[in-house]
């Protein structure tokens, strides 16, 4: 099967799994965010979940977090549709609070999917959520610190046989409100620059 269909089927997947937060959806017309980007991407960017904006387009990272993540796409000249953006839930949870444990563990096989599709060389996670997700999933537990301590930081690990570089980066949303979180951010996205 293609990249192209194989993505399709776990789309095909999400519409149709019965959670809570799919109820949520289908009852406010939304859409379920997938994700978008090359297939080919060496980097994939993983949030945490839809907010309102993703979930009325179906397209992730478009609302105020969208933009900054745009402009630090921008800062290091590399183009948002030669990445993959993503998120762990894909369902918006009400009033964008936290994603539940068992949101995520529904969830988070369809992303896991995703990776072993797209086969992307870095991981960069967006916020603590799937920073402690992807870090735990693949082998780096013993790694994981307080967000504040490790982002910005490269972790090396194995996916599937292939060598991964897990950069843990500070959720967008989190910078907009706090210019010093900002800076750090750009800062470590030029580490992401380094790395392809
Ligand atoms: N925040 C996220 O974590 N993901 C999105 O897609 C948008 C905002």
């Amino acid at each position: 099967m293609s990249k192209t269909s194989e993505l399709k089927k776990i789309k095909d997947e999400v519409v149709a799994i019965e959670t809570e937060l799919a109820r949520f959806r289908i009852d406010n017309k939304y859409f379920p965010v997938i994700g978008e980007g090359s297939h080919d991407a060496s980097i994939m960017f993983i949030g945490e979940a839809p907010g309102e904006s993703e979930a009325k387009t179906g397209r992730p990272f478009v609302g105020r977090s969208g933009q900054f993540l745009n402009e630090l796409l921008e800062g290091i000249s590399i183009k948002r549709e030669d990445v993959y953006i993503t998120n762990i839930v894909k369902d918006r949870p009400p009033k964008n609070r936290d994603p539940q444990a068992s949101e995520i563990e529904a969830y988070a096989p369809f992303l896991d999917r995703q990776i072993a599709i797209i086969k992307p060389k870095v991981i960069a996670t967006l916020g603590r959520f799937s920073m402690e997700y992807i870090m735990n999933r693949y082998g780096l537990s013993f790694e994981l610190e307080p967000i504040s301590r490790i982002h910005g930081k490269v972790f090396d690990t194995e996916v599937l046989g292939e060598a991964v570089k897990v950069v843990p980066l500070y959720h967008p949303a989190v910078a907009l409100y706090n210019g010093s979180t900002r800076d750090l951010l750009k800062e470590d996205f030029k580490v992401l620059k380094k790395l392809i």
